[in-house]
């Protein structure tokens, strides 16, 4: 593990450092922004993609029992009767008499209204899809939703996969995608939006195995994260009460994050039994059972459902990895990353904008280019460069000098946790930044 010095980040300079460094920008912030919703900046999408590109390879490229699919958000309305969702998807609603503002009534810790104290009203069952209205004409008829999850897909798809793939039980389907919840109390910046990302993945596997099944996948995920760069102790596992529990579960457990306001959850393990296949044979009437040929019978599977937040990890990563330390009597931010995750691999600065240097700079960079998730940048003093590639976590700046085009082609390579520099030759450059990448990712272990 790379040293850090602070352990407890604030969520101010989180959101600060996001902002002034391209991360996450605040949704249509020219006409004031629009509540809850955020926009990935040059270098947060690449954060993000990252996360998303690490999870897929863990979970389907990298294993023989899982395949991926990319569905509809928009699905046809009777998926959401027969899921459950439109009877009870839904939290629990309570508006104040006096402010008239609106609270999860579970979220909040007395009988009075948080914001003036007012007298609380009735509690009601508000539903979190978000409706609206397939082709030209708004009535009953023409309601549709916007997926609340990711993992019905799955379930309506199962045939689909199944028949066309040939896969065995134990196997499971993934899919990363956007779902909408329309949230009585969205906040805590990326955490708790009405429009969201999932990576969820539904493992179909003989009823007998199932706890089984549900022990291996909280393990996965956990493992997952530390082995991204996610110190331990930031992660904990945590059984679902009885209250919390989703409708179509018979056990869930949370993987949760220290998020500098507290524990919150990244992902949910659930085990949902035959619920879902079951209910959609129902109501569609087609026979979503699977045939097992050693045993000659026909069943329905049961599911155990690994669902990550795919904003909600991004967050994660990004808390985790903020440090500051002091530096030549300076405060340095560092972004300590795990290569895997890092937004940006390897940065190619020359020393100055001296002619001498561009050249050979712009050659080096191009020849990183598609190797790595390289920048180049000449636009500072190379102070503030460094610290610019500090506060955005690249592993590595390779710095080309005057040394580099008067004397022996060596560069210097910067490495971003402990600051030094080694000078190797441009021949074995290639080489040189695999080392030094390998050597950063083993300090996590
Ligand atoms: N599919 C589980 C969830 O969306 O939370």
């Amino acid at each position: 593990m790379p040293n850090y010095n602070t352990n407890n980040t604030k969520l101010e300079s989180l959101v600060s450092l996001a902002k002034r460094r391209g991360f996450i920008f605040q949704s249509s912030e020219i006409y004031g922004g629009l509540a809850s919703t955020w926009d990935y900046g040059p270098i947060g999408v690449e954060l993000k993609r990252n996360v998303k590109e690490q999870w897929w390879k863990s979970f389907v490229t990298n294993r023989e029992d899982i395949v991926g699919i990319d569905a509809s958000i928009l699905m046809h309305p009777s998926v959401w009767e027969a899921s459950g969702h439109l009877n009870n998807f839904s939290d629990p609603l309570v508006e104040c008499k006096k402010c008239k503002k609106r609270f999860r009534e579970d979220m909040i810790e007395s009988n009075s209204c948080p914001e003036c104290n007012g007298e609380l009203g009735e509690s009601r069952q508000f539903n979190l899809m978000f409706k609206t209205f397939m082709g030209p004409i708004e009535n009953e008829s023409s309601i549709v939703y916007m997926r609340p999850e990711t993992a019905q897909a799955m379930f309506v798809n199962f045939d689909n996969v199944q028949t066309t793939t040939r896969k065995k039980i134990p196997f499971g389907i993934a899919q990363i995608g956007k779902s909408f919840r329309n949230e009585i109390t969205p906040g805590n910046f990326t955490y708790r939006t009405r429009e969201f990302e999932q990576m969820e993945m539904e493992y179909f596997c003989a009823p007998q195995n199932d706890e089984k099944w549900y022990k291996y996948w909280i393990e996965f995920s956990l493992n997952w994260f530390i082995s991204r760069g996610i110190r331990k102790d930031k992660l904990r596992i945590r059984k679902h009460t009885n209250n919390e529990i989703p409708h179509y579960s018979k056990g869930s457990s949370d993987i949760e994050f220290k998020f500098p306001w507290g524990w919150g959850e990244l992902e949910t393990i659930s085990n949902r039994t035959d619920y879902d296949l079951k209910a959609h044979s129902k109501k569609s009437g087609k026979d979503l059972t699977y045939f097992d040929q050693i045993n000659n019978e026909r069943f329905f599977p049961y599911v155990i459902e690994p669902a990550m937040g795919a904003d909600r990890s991004t967050l994660a990563f990004l808390s985790d990895a903020y440090d500051e330390e002091n530096h030549k009597k300076e405060k340095r931010t560092v972004l300590r990353f795990h290569p895997e995750i890092a937004p940006i691999t390897v940065a190619v600065l020359p020393l100055s904008r001296n002619e001498k240097l561009i050249p050979m700079s712009k050659k080096i960079y191009e020849s990183l280019l598609g190797k790595f998730n390289v920048e180049y940048d000449d636009s500072q003093s190379i102070g503030r460069r460094y610290r610019r590639q500090d506060e955005i976590g690249t592993p590595l700046c390779i710095t080309i000098d005057f040394e580099t085009i008067e004397k022996d082609n060596s560069i210097t390579i910067r490495n971003r946790d402990n600051m030094e520099q080694i000078r190797i030759s441009t021949d074995n450059l290639l080489k040189g930044i695999n080392d030094q990448l390998e050597s950063i990712k083993n300090s996590y272990i």
